[in-house]
């Protein structure tokens, strides 16, 4: 034996001395080692649990099997380490060591453990007959546990704390994130709705309000616990339940988009006694169908995906992901009234369907055809929704969601559908871009399918996975090895105030002037190589602020990327926080824009600089493990450097996600006029889709040189996203500043701004949608019409409010 495998037996002896590991518990030293062909794995007393790999598609997972008899040969999974990661090869290794459980791959290790940054080392492991693997350190505490990172089940006696999600597999065969999850969101609604969408009411299928309760509890006799203050107590309302299950009972958010309650008796045969929603029908189930196409029961359980007439399915294999349109939309300066709709359109009606209303006009008519023709004249029309008994006729904006067959006893609908004529049928000879064209422009057009996204996400993610993995692995190293050059080079360092003081002549030359507090100009010392600096002076960050700021420098300090402004360093004594950050010598990108009217930025300019912003956001919201919302993206944050690259600066606004969660809780932030508008709404959810918002507002004005609002003399529009579309629309005359405008481009850049600007944050692009947009690497389609009630007016608005005292 080892001396550490000597220390550690030690250990694992002493644990089940103390009781820690009890006798019936198996306890895993360090030096304990797993391989994916091995065919061995950590076992429960029990044996019913097993900790190990499994097969998966074409190769391995890391996870915990259950076998509700012990060593026979039904088993299911209930936990995966990393579930979106690619099967791994036959050679991979585990081991358990000091540092935690590692993965060995081909390509590099892979820390499984990774969430436990205590001080003390990892001593001895254990899989439990609960189902639940925990590892400790070398002092007994718990380190780590399976049960705190939950992918879709949930064991009897595991708990699930307000703000955590299951996230539904793909299929049974099939662990990787699927399109289905269950919340108890921070407002106290529990909750079932598709992945990637907002907590809002539009997107449940199922949803209970509670108040009060901190979480839920799968009880060991199958009911579902609301969980009070602490979990140890009372049970409370017992609020679902399930029939007399004899055995381990486990709760599954499914591939199919229901919450089911399993158990077992002792024959070891797993039944279903509780399911969520008890509606059989799948149409129910938001998300079961993607964007632009309904949902239609077949009765014996199944549901069929149709696309909407003039659509057709993005995949066919899988036609759950949705459809698209299988016609460019001409735009409307080509029409010519009606006549040129006539030649490029025809209406096509489908009746008793409907889908999540997304009205932009409704009014009243006279009859079912008053209502189609309504559409057919509107170039903005997609479809309208008639309904008989009103006689109202909504016309629908862009993509349509949530489709449907209405059941016979709901009041019947007729929906008319704008649908591009096939060519032969066309009365001009013009060419519509063929969605093959499309394709090979290596483009979808512009409708988010989720799934698809999803799909590269987690390749991409995969990529950035290791890039980051790599550069923390070095940066952790560098620190032990104390202060080499390099690390310096690598981390945010720490400054004496004296040091900073002297840095900038007593604080002598103010360049700025932020709402946390003042921004001087500094040169650190020759040794320091004299590098220009700016220094940001924070006041009163105290308490609970002051932890949260902490936690914010460290996300902060490990960001690098070419278009964010570096943090040097900081400073920091009592309640004060100074900020060091890369000396940005050409102002922000508003003086640029707003202030240098004799000498305006080139187009080239303005390109490239909102390609900048975009990919330094880009990198922000998916560069790393956990997404940073900006929060306050405007021109006077965008800092132009000495080579005229544009980089994002304050990101001490930055709000982050927990890791796997998409979505956060926060107050209202950001600055009037640039807002998202979810943000008006307080405690309401928010996502790096209002930094989204954000930027289509930026874009319009670089493209523009004129700011959002205050634009009487722009055609009478108010604001620059509606004088936009006007423009796109070929209805105005005004021209953007600029002698070497190239008008196509600008046409393009403005349908992106437009898109970011959309109402419904699901509808808008991602900044990887952007970044691909305006690199001409995506189609951009024609967007639909603007806001009109853009709530985030600047006249009507709160004064901002700094994060650092309310985070
Ligand atoms: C599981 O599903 C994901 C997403 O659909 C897919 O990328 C992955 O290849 C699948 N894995 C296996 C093993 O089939
Ligand atoms: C896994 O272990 C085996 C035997 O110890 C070794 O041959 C193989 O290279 C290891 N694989 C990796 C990826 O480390
Ligand atoms: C936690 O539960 C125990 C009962 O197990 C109870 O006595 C205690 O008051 C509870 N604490 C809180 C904060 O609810
Ligand atoms: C809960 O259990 C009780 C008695 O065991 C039963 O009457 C009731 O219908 C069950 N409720 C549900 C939702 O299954
Ligand atoms: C388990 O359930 C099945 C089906 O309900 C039943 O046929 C079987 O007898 C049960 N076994 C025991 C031991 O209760
Ligand atoms: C829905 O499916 C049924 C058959 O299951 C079919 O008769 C009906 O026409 C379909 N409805 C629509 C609107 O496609
Ligand atoms: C699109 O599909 C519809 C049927 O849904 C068809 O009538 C139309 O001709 C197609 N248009 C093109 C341009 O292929
Ligand atoms: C467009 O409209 C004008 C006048 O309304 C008409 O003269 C012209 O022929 C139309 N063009 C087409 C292509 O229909
Ligand atoms: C709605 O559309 C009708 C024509 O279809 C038009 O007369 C009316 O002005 C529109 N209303 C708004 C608010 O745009
Ligand atoms: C739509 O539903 C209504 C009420 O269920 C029914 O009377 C009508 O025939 C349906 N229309 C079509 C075209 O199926």
């Amino acid at each position: 034996m080892e001396p550490a495998e000597k220390a550690s037996a030690a250990l694992v002896l002493i644990a089940s001395l103390i009781g820690l590991v009890g006798a019936d518990d198996n306890a895993i030293g360090t030096g304990s080692i797993l391989s994916a062909t091995g065919n061995t794995a950590w076992l429960s007393s029990s044996g019913k649990f097993a900790f190990g790999f499994y097969k998966e598609g074409s190769g391995f997972a890391v996870g915990i099997k259950f076998f509700p008899i012990p060593n026979s040969h039904y088993s299911t999974v209930i936990w995966t380490a990393d579930r979106d990661h690619q099967p791994l090869s036959a050679n991979a290794n585990l081991t358990f060591g000091n540092e935690g459980l590692v993965l060995h791959l081909d390509e590099g290790d892979r820390i499984i453990t990774d969430s436990y940054d205590g001080s003390l080392q990892l001593a001895f492991a254990s899989m439990k007959n609960s189902g639940n693997f925990i590892v400790y350190d070398s002092e007994y505490n718990i380190a780590w546990k399976t049960f705190d990172n939950p992918t879709d089940t949930l064991m009897a006696g595991q708990k699930f704390p307000i703000g955590h999600n299951l996230i539904s597999s793909v299929s049974e065969n099939n662990q990787s994130s699927g399109r289905f999850r269950f919340t108890m969101q921070r407002d106290g609604n529990i909750v079932l709705s598709p992945v990637n969408t907002p907590d809002t009411e539009t997107h449940a299928y199922w949803a209970l309000k509670t108040i009060g309760y901190n979480g839920l509890v799968l009880d060991d006799d199958g009911s579902l616990r609301l969980a009070g203050l602490n979990f140890s107590g009372q049970p409370l309302i017992p609020r679902l339940n399930s029939s007399q299950g004899v055995s381990v009972h486990f709760l599954r958010m499914e591939a199919d988009g229901y919450l089911r309650i399993y158990s077992t008796n002792q024959s070891g045969l797993m039944m279903v006694s509780a399911q969520i929603p008890a509606d059989n029908n799948k149409c129910f189930i938001k998300g079961a169908c993607g964007l632009n196409s309904y949902c239609n029961s077949t009765g014996n359980g199944y549901v069929n995906c149709l696309c909407f007439p003039g659509y057709v399915y993005i995949d066919r294999s899988r036609v759950f992901v949705g459809c698209e349109r299988n016609f460019t939309r001409w735009s409307c300066e080509a029409v010519n009234g009606s006549t040129g709709n006539r030649a490029f359109y025809k209406i096509s009606t489908l009746h008793n369907i409907t889908w999540s209303d997304d009205s932009y006009n409704i009014s009243t008519v006279k009859s079912d055809h008053e209502c189609s023709d309504a559409c057919f004249r509107d170039c903005d029309c997609y479809a309208a929704l008639f309904l008989p008994s009103t006689k109202l006729c909504n016309k629908q904006r862009y993509p349509f969601q949530y489709g449907r067959v209405l059941l016979d006893q709901d009041e019947p609908t007729v929906a008319f559908f704008k649908v591009g004529l096939a060519e032969q049928e066309n009365q001009l000879s013009v060419k519509p871009v063929s969605r093959e064209n499309l394709r090979m422009l290596g483009t979808v057009p512009l409708v988010l399918p989720l799934l698809l996204t999803a799909t590269f996400a987690i390749v991409l993610d995969f990529l950035i996975f290791f890039l980051c993995r790599y550069r923390m692995g070095t940066y952790r190293r560098l620190c032990e090895s104390m202060e080499t050059g390099l690390a310096k080079a690598m981390a945010p360092r720490s400054f004496s105030y004296k040091q900073l003081k002297d840095a900038t002549d007593g604080y002598k030359e103010e360049i700025g002037e932020g709402i946390y507090g003042k921004v001087y100009r500094g040169l650190l010392p020759p040794c320091d190589a004299g590098t220009p600096i700016a220094v940001k002076k924070l006041k009163n960050v105290r308490g609970k602020v002051e932890e949260k700021f902490r936690n914010e420098l460290k996300s902060i300090g490990r960001v690098h990327h070419r278009n964010l402004v570096r943090l040097l360093g900081f400073c920091h004594e009592g309640s004060d926080w100074i900020l060091v950050y890369e000396y940005m010598n050409r102002g922000s990108l508003a003086d640029l824009i707003f202030q240098s009217h004799e000498a305006p930025p080139s187009w080239k300019q303005r390109v490239s600089i909102a390609m900048d912003v975009a990919r330094g956001l880009y990198y922000l919201h998916e560069g790393c493990d956990v997404a940073i919302i900006h929060g306050d993206i405007k021109p006077e944050n965008v800092l132009i450097g000495d080579d005229g690259i544009a980089k994002i600066g304050d990101l001490g606004l930055a709000k982050h996600l927990q890791p796997g969660n998409h979505i956060t809780y926060t107050r209202p932030r950001g600055t009037p006029g640039y807002k998202a508008p979810e943000w008006a709404k307080p405690c309401d959810w928010v996502s790096p889709k209002v930094d989204v918002v954000s930027f289509g507002i930026l874009l319009l004005e670089l493209l523009c040189l004129k700011k959002f609002w205050h634009l009487q003399e722009l055609d009478g529009e108010f604001n620059l996203a509606s004088w936009a579309y006007k423009y796109l629309k070929g209805e105005t005359k005004w021209q953007v500043p600029g002698g070497d405008v190239d008008a196509e481009e600008l046409q393009e850049m403005m349908k992106v701004a437009l898109w970011c600007l959309h109402g419904s944050p699901e509808k808008r692009p991602s900044m990887y949608d952007v970044v691909m947009m305006l690199g001409r690497k995506k189609i951009v389609e024609f967007p639909p019409v603007p806001l009109l009630d853009w709530n985030n007016r600047a006249d009507s608005d709160q004064p901002p409010m700094a994060d650092v005292e309310r985070g």
